[in-house]
């Protein structure tokens, strides 16, 4: 009998990024993994020390809101700690159904379904929808679970370049000769820049070639229009967007995620997604915190909440500007006016750099999101930084002045960051 020699294991000892990621613990920068010891407010208890939270997706500090608290503990008391099996057998509780007629209701769609996760929603979703012979034309910004979709489909895969609509026509003019039908995916909000994706200018290129459009509003949704639904709404084009997802981890202050639509499509969805049948169900907690919170976000308390994270956004996007950050602009909307959303980053260029600057930050009691290689381009290293409804402006004042003094010390050290309009 012949064996291999080849150990499947060898790839988790020899993989390019553990020297990096060596050298980085062995001086204590390592950005990642760090303790949070309490909720995600907009000053958090990490690692013995207070820090203001400029890294959290928690867009309308819901997570410690006593409605949204209450509409867990309720939860967990009616139904209890876990639904131990999919929602198809044994795991689907009146909360799911109530959640999803008003996740329709919110999105002005036919109907939705709920999924446990959001990455589950997206790869529920492309890998049901799409088959062998479809090809999908996607953003090369788009979420990793939107790409795992894809690739779980077997469809033809054509990317273009982020936001690039020249490169997007291209691609759907090659994507009708391919035989199949053709889906365009996008996030409405990327998840690491910030920015919008030309969602009119989309749908226009969508009807002329006959391709269906799905919208990821993982950071969109509970942040954008004056509903809250998202880029879609903001954009003026809900009706030309055949299919949004969305997920309970950032606004809806949760876990979970949902797929907005027709109904026969999501009909289809919940008797053939594998990655909805074969799962359990959310825990009923999770559950009622986002049936809390999206009432939270309809009721005359939301728009209040989604004028102030905008505004918090405007707010930290201009200090940094004025401080001599290379911050993105705001975005100029099709109806006049434009937007910065709660994504704000602080582009740095190295590696090495970016991660040392989180350090310095780190230390000087603000916490943000370091964003490297392959997450973004190379020589792309960003600092991520986002902000809460709930961040007020002392805090926000006090964050700026720590950018201030590390960046001064920072750059005497290391040589100088990149400055307004690099980006
Ligand atoms: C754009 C985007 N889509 C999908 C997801 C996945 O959502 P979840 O964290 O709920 O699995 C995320 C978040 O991680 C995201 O940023």
């Amino acid at each position: 009998m012949s064996s291999t020699s080849i150990d499947v294991f060898a790839k988790a000892r020899g993989h390019e990024r553990a020297e990096q990621l060596r050298a980085a613990r062995e001086a204590d920068v390592l950005p990642y993994f760090r303790t949070l010891e309490g909720p995600a407010r907009p000053v958090v208890e990490m690692e013995g020390a207070e820090r203001i939270m400029l890294g959290s997706n928690n867009y309308l500090g819901l997570t410690g809101d006593e409605r949204v608290m209450q509409g867990a503990r309720d939860a967990l008391e009616t139904y209890g700690t876990g639904l131990t099996g999919s929602r198809l057998l044994n795991g689907t509780i009146p909360l799911h159904l109530e959640l999803e007629r008003e996740i329709a209701e919110w999105m002005g769609a036919e109907d939705a379904i709920v999924f446990t996760t959001g990455h589950q929603a997206n790869v529920g979703t492309l890998g049901t929808i799409l088959a062998p012979g479809d090809t999908v034309v996607a953003d090369s910004g788009d979420h990793a679970s939107i790409l795992d979709g894809c690739l779980l489909s077997r469809a033809k895969l054509r990317p273009f370049r982020h936001n690039r609509l020249d490169k997007l026509e291209r691609m759907l003019e090659r994507a009708v000769d391919d035989g199949g039908g053709v889906l365009i995916v996008v996030d409405g909000v990327f998840s690491m820049e910030g920015d919008l994706a030309p969602l009119v200018q989309i749908a226009e290129l969508a009807e002329r070639f006959g391709a269906r459009v799905m919208v990821d509003e993982a950071h969109g949704a509970g942040v954008l229009g004056a509903r809250g639904a998202g880029s879609a709404e903001l954009l003026g084009v809900e009706e030309r967007v055949d299919l949004r997802m969305g997920t309970f981890s950032k606004s809806l202050a949760s876990c979970g995620g949902f797929v907005a639509g027709p109904a026969d499509v999501i009909e289809y969805l919940r008797i053939q997604s594998r990655a909805f049948l074969f799962t359990a169900a959310g825990v009923p907690a999770a559950v009622g915190a986002a049936l809390a919170a999206l009432r939270v976000i309809r009721s005359p308390d939301g728009p209040p909440l989604l004028a102030g994270v905008l505004d918090n956004a405007r707010y930290l996007r201009d200090g940094l500007e004025e401080r001599g950050f290379a911050v993105v602009s705001a975005q100029p909307l099709p109806s006049g006016g434009d937007v910065v959303t709660p994504i704000v980053p602080v582009l740095v260029g190295d590696d090495w750099k970016a991660v040392l600057l989180w350090r310095a930050l780190y230390d000087a009691g603000v916490f943000v999101n370091t964003a490297l290689h392959p997450a973004v381009p190379p020589s792309g290293a960003m600092l991520r930084t986002s902000v809460m409804a709930t961040h007020d402006v002392p805090t926000l004042d006090r964050a700026l002045e720590a950018f201030s003094s590390v960046k001064a010390k920072f750059e005497a050290e290391h040589g100088p960051l990149p400055g307004p309009g690099t980006h």
